[in-house]
């Protein structure tokens, strides 16, 4: 008997980096998956389908994240994992939080342990905080539960429903990047300028509730604008780079509403939306420059698991 368990990847809309340190931030699960397939063995062992973009890094975490909860439900961790990834690592668009909570799933399907989507979340952060030190936890929360979520640490996430689909451009600037590195980078913007930042973070809640209601309103014009404002943000805390302002400056030039990086920055993806009809021709502008692009239509559903004889 084998389990298989999906969870799709994710996009920051608003709020990253400040999240960490208590803001409000909006995020919203994307179709890119990723996917396990667990099954019982002679000892624990993970295998990653290399060319689909899951780096070796996340091996290590894996077995972290089984072996926790092998100690927390009481059973042997001999399994053995294969992983397949439609995300590319390093893009900022969570391939490493897909994978924890896929295998979290994996693992509670597996072994009859029904666990819901809160006790799934706990066991994934075991391995992200392997992978990124201290996260906010963000990334992991829209993984799980899928939709579009606002969410802070240290609260229970909150759904954002809205009628209707609203499409997302992500181009990915083609150079990865450390979460934990960058994290560790506005630590210290926060330590040599506090007072500047605890206002940063104080205006992020706001900026992302402005994104939620223009979200929620289909006002993609305005959400645009919110998004560009974040990214002026962002690089003045450090966490752009010429090559993503660069990015950011295309998708302006070609008639996007919006664009800012999203994630943790430094290298990773730029998210940006336009008007109805108008990405098709916008994602082939940025191929023809040789960027990875693609529309995604949100909302998608959390993470599934299902078990295959
Ligand atoms: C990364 O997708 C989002 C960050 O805010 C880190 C985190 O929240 O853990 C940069």
């Amino acid at each position: 008997m084998k389990a298989i368990a999906q969870a799709p990847s994710k996009v920051i809309i608003s709020g990253e980096h400040f999240v960490v340190h208590g803001a409000w931030a909006l995020a919203a699960a994307i179709g890119k998956k990723v996917t396990i397939e667990a099954e019982a063995s002679d000892r624990l062992s993970v295998a990653s389908d290399l060319s689909s973009g899951s780096p070796p890094s996340v091996l290590r975490p894996v077995s972290k994240v089984v072996e926790y909860m092998g100690r927390r439900f009481s059973f042997a961790p001999d399994l053995r994992f294969s992983i397949t990834s439609e995300v590319p690592g390093g893009a900022g668009l969570g391939s490493s939080a897909s994978t924890m909570v896929a295998v979290a799933a994996a693992v509670s399907r597996l072994r009859a342990l029904e666990l819901g989507t809160k006790d799934l979340v706990e066991c994934a952060m075991v391995g992200e905080r392997e992978i990124h030190g201290h996260p906010s936890g963000v990334d992991v929360a829209a993984c799980a539960y899928g939709g579009v979520l606002r969410y802070r640490p240290g609260s229970d996430p909150k759904p954002v429903r809205f009628e209707g689909k609203r499409r997302m451009i992500v181009v990915f600037s083609g150079s990865s990047r450390s979460t934990k590195r960058l994290i560790g980078h506005v630590a210290d913007v926060r330590e040599r300028l506090p007072a500047y930042f605890s206002a940063l973070v104080g205006s992020a809640g706001d900026v992302a509730s402005i994104a939620e209601e223009r979200l929620e309103e289909g006002d993609m014009e305005g959400l645009g604008r919110v998004l560009t404002y974040n990214h002026a943000v962002l690089s003045a805390v450090g966490v752009s780079t010429p090559r993503l302002d660069r990015l950011v400056d295309l998708l302006l030039s070609l008639g996007c509403y919006g664009a800012k990086l999203t994630g943790a920055g430094g290298g990773g993806s730029v998210l940006a939306v336009a008007s109805e009809g108008r990405e098709k021709r916008i994602i082939s502008e940025v191929m023809k420059r040789g960027f990875e692009a693609f529309v995604s239509v949100i909302p998608v559903d959390g993470v599934k698991s299902w078990l295959r004889p």
